[in-house]
């Protein structure tokens, strides 16, 4: 099927640039010795985290049990759920850790310790939990110079029912950065974080087995991640405007588009309508630390080749994006029905609105892919 005829709103995901993207993460991830589990909150889509691992089933991490299970169903079973445990779910994601080779735990609080302890079976399978730090971006996870952190490990660590898997930290805050130095300066920390706590916690004789850590924008950076055992990057196999904005990647390199139709024009106020709107492209404000005027993405041609620099995104309500033309908007151009290709400003949000993504090539429609829904 040519994708030109898809009805739009409609998520496209260029192969050749997705697997690129894919290919460039896994070398990187064998150059630096590091085991890669990418993220998959990103795309919810067990067919491109296969791709991912150059056409296995490799580790993965997930955001939700909904995820987790859809997974496993089709054969990803070394897993790690990468949200603190939520209070009342103990006992799911324990019964799905004994269904799977592996299913890693996260927390970053005494009481959760206890929840998964008290859901595991005795003289069952031990369930590994991992203990969240904080290595910056103040959301999740415990200060790595704090005293809770080797308390919780400690916990975990002598409880039969329980295996101690190590430390997991995430830097968000290289979201905040405007550019490669900035990012490189937030790497550091991440992995600083990390060996900090570590080395407090081999002094004390509990040494960690993983140390998992990861962004986007902090991995296509990092040159040394010696110590460092894993890496979780999710958005890198998208990409998008946020991420070329800060320097993760160029434009070209983005590989998930919305494809949407001009369904108003309006010559008198230099303006255009298109039929993707925050439930299509997320309401993800973008870099507007780097380019106050970006808009809610970036628009392309239908070949997502040549970018619409005239036309600018300046507001989103459910279904409508109305754009602003810079320079005005000639008579002839964009003609009612013309179908252009908006570049999101966050991918993974974006993709999560769409229930099919279309894998295409060459203009035409390869696969159709359905994510996991819910939570
Ligand atoms: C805990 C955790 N690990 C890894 C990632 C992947 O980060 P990115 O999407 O920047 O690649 C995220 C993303 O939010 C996360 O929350």
């Amino acid at each position: 099927v040519p994708f030109a005829d898809l009805p739009t709103p409609c998520l496209l995901v260029d192969l050749d640039r997705l697997e690129a993207n894919a290919a460039a993460m896994r070398a990187r991830a064998l150059r630096l010795g590091v085991r890669l589990r990418p993220h998959v909150k990103t795309h919810k889509v067990p067919e491109i985290a296969r791709i991912q691992h150059g056409g296995v089933a490799g580790p993965i991490t997930v955001s939700t049990l909904a995820e987790a299970r859809a997974f496993a169903a089709v054969g990803f079973v070394d897993l790690c759920w990468a949200l603190p445990l939520p209070a009342g779910r103990a006992a799911e994601a324990v019964a799905l850790a004994e269904a799977v080779d592996r299913l890693v735990l996260l927390v970053d609080s005494p009481e959760a310790v206890g929840w998964i302890a008290a859901a595991a079976r005795p003289g069952g399978r031990r369930i590994p939990v991992a203990l969240k730090v904080d290595c910056g971006g103040r959301r999740a996870g415990v200060d790595p110079a704090g005293d809770e952190g080797p308390a919780i490990a400690a916990r975990i660590a002598e409880d039969p029912r329980l295996e101690w898997a190590g430390l997991l930290t995430h830097a968000g805050h290289a979201y905040a950065c405007r550019g490669p130095a900035e990012v490189e300066a937030v790497a550091c920390q991440e992995r600083g974080a990390l060996l900090a706590l570590a080395a407090r916690l081999g002094r004390a004789g509990l040494p960690c087995p993983d140390l998992s850590l990861g962004s986007t924008p902090t991995l296509v950076h990092a040159e040394d991640l010696a110590g460092v055992t894993e890496v979780r990057p999710g958005n890198y196999v998208f990409f998008d405007a946020f991420q070329a904005a800060v320097g993760s990647c160029r434009i070209e390199d983005c590989a998930l588009s919305v494809l949407c139709t001009v369904i108003g024009r309006h010559p008198a106020r230099a303006a255009l309508v298109l039929d993707a709107g925050a439930l299509a492209l997320s309401l993800d404000p973008g870099p507007r630390h780097v380019d106050p005027g970006c808009g809610f993405g970036a628009v392309f041609d239908t070949a997502l080749a040549e970018r619409c620099g005239a036309l600018r995104i300046a507001a989103l309500s459910q279904e409508h994006a109305r754009v602003e033309v810079r320079g005005g908007l000639p008579p002839g151009a964009f003609p009612l029905g013309t179908r252009l290709r908006i570049v999101p400003n966050h991918a993974c949000l974006a993709a999560a609105c769409h229930p099919v993504h279309h894998a295409v090539r060459a203009g035409r429609v390869v696969a159709r892919w359905v994510p996991v829904r819910g939570w």
